[in-house]
């Protein structure tokens, strides 16, 4: 897997600036004084720092910016990248300003002059989270990671910080390599062996084949995988910090490694993009991983439906009825509607076996969620305001963007179906909120639950702050903030 650089913290030490390879990063803050190390580096380049600070470049460098004074003379770096702080930035800000010397940086070697920074270890994990590159099917050269110190005046302090953050960002970066995989490689039986690997980190995993699915009666699910050569599984990853016999939070991820739409055939063009189908399920993985290697003290159980949709002989057809889990029938009248089929099989099961405290499912669920809200923000469906708006604190102090949507009984007659218990579409009109309303009815009204749709989320065209374009990690830190926020003892 891609791992996240390390970052070593290291005592202030003047005389070591002259002589650092690679690019070294000031951070100034908005009233532009210089601390130790800033002083040194505009002692070495003839003033040429405090002649930037003084400029009108600088006054329009944004929070978080950089800008490069290049090839200094009297110091060996390439570079000098000066990065704009506000006084007290926000941690999202103090991200963005790790970020963007990461963006400049690639793989040279880097040093970090944070200094007594109060929010060192927050630029230091942007720095790790903006240095992602999916390499893994590039051939040719290696670049080989350069070496990345931050030089704080308490580095001890600092790296007991760092510590839980460094375990954050390899779940983020776990969750990046599984959505950029293409569904060549990820197939379900590759994704399994994939979370089974996390068993060595302490989690508890199983893994549900066919025979097992069919036993338990989850059949929703299984219609959507029978058309592929790849069977369909059904993970559970327990990660067990918390008290014995505390309920658990129960994450559920929809993963569909490819999205033909089956019989319902997608157009070709951008069909690629559906290898990002099993978002919901690596955004699951990716927090499961972190939280086993930060040591979480909470019970979370983590559950992801792994399934290909395709077309073939073998596949479900529009008009089918096929009955799920729960007891009730549904009628498929598009099968390119299949995440909902899955996680309603997923959902009810988690439930069923691990009587949850609390329920939260992602999945790249709907085109309708990308028309909404873009891919800025995530849509948030909630059966409990409280659990919502716990979510949506959280989500905000990452920085991760989410928008709550209604749900109401009113939606439900969309869904009436002339032959089965219900349909699995509602037609073009409020389609993300017709899937959270097909989700709920697998849900049990004591359960607080939340559904992210992250169609627009998962994997983006253009840079953001904290990843380069491709698959973001949407959702890691979040419920990672949320897991610390409300089921951490
Ligand atoms: N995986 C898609 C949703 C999707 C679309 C995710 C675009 C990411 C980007 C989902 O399975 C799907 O095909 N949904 C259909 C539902 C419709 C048939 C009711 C959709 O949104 O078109
Ligand atoms: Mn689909
Ligand atoms: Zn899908």
């Amino acid at each position: 897997m891609t791992t996240p650089p390390e970052i070593s913290f290291a005592e202030v030490a003047l005389d070591a600036i002259a002589d650092a390879t690679g690019r070294v990063a000031v951070f100034i803050g908005a009233d532009g004084r210089l601390d130790p190390a800033a002083r040194r580096v505009n002692k070495l380049t003839r003033g040429a720092l405090t002649r930037f600070l003084e400029s009108k470049a600088f006054d329009k460098l944004k929070p978080g910016e950089a800008r490069t004074l290049a090839w200094p003379g009297g110091m060996a770096a390439d570079a000098v990248d000066v990065v704009r702080l506000e006084r007290r930035p926000t941690i999202e800000e103090a991200r963005k300003a790790g970020a963007a010397v990461a963006k400049l940086c690639g793989a040279d070697d880097c040093l970090l002059l944070a200094g007594a920074n109060a929010c060192a270890a927050e630029i230091a994990f942007g720095f790790a989270l903006r240095a992602y590159e999916f390499t893994a099917h590039k051939t040719g050269e290696r670049t080989v990671p350069g070496a990345v110190t931050m030089m704080v005046t308490q580095p001890e302090a600092v790296a007991a910080r760092a510590g839980p953050m460094a375990a954050l960002a390899e779940g983020v970066f776990f969750t990046r390599d599984l959505i950029n995989e293409p569904s060549n490689v990820l197939t379900t039986d590759d994704f399994a062996a994939r979370l089974a690997a996390m068993q060595d980190l302490g989690l508890d995993v199983e893994i549900l084949e066919e025979s097992a699915l069919e036993k338990l009666g989850m059949r929703l699910l299984l219609s959507v995988g029978q058309g592929s050569v790849s069977p369909s599984k059904v993970v559970v990853m327990r990660w067990n910090g918390g008290e014995s016999d505390a309920a658990p939070l129960a994450l559920v991820g929809k993963g569909v490694v490819f999205d033909t739409g089956g019989i319902s055939l997608k157009p070709a063009a951008g069909m690629e993009d559906m290898t990002m189908d099993m978002g919901g399920a690596g955004v699951v993985a990716g927090v499961m991983r972190a939280l086993a290697l930060r040591k979480a003290k909470a019970n979370v159980v983590g559950l992801v439906g792994l399934v290909e949709n395709m077309p073939s002989g073998a596949a479900i057809r529009p008009g089918d009825v096929v009955r799920s889990m729960k007891g009730e029938t549904v009628e498929i009248i598009n099968t390119d509607a299949e995440g909902r089929l899955v996680l309603a099989d997923v959902l009810w099961y988690a439930q069923d076996r691990f009587r949850p405290a609390a329920m939260v499912n992602l999945a790249t669920l709907t085109g309708a969620m990308v028309i909404a809200l873009g891919h800025e923000m995530a849509g948030v469906f909630a059966n409990d305001d409280d659990f919502g708006a716990a979510f949506l604190k959280a989500a905000q102090a990452e920085g991760e963007g989410a928008w709550r949507l209604p749900m109401a009984p009113a939606y439900d007659k969309l869904l009436d179906s002339r032959i089965a218990d219900m349909k699995n579409v509602g037609g073009r009109p409020a389609g993300a909120i017709t899937a959270a309303q097909f989700l709920k009815r697998f849900v049990k009204d004591d359960c607080p639950w939340i559904h992210l749709d992250i169609a627009g989320v998962a994997l983006v065209k253009s840079d953001t702050a904290l990843a380069p374009k491709g698959a973001t990690g949407w959702g890691v830190l979040a419920l990672d903030r949320l897991v610390r926020d409300r089921f951490e003892v």
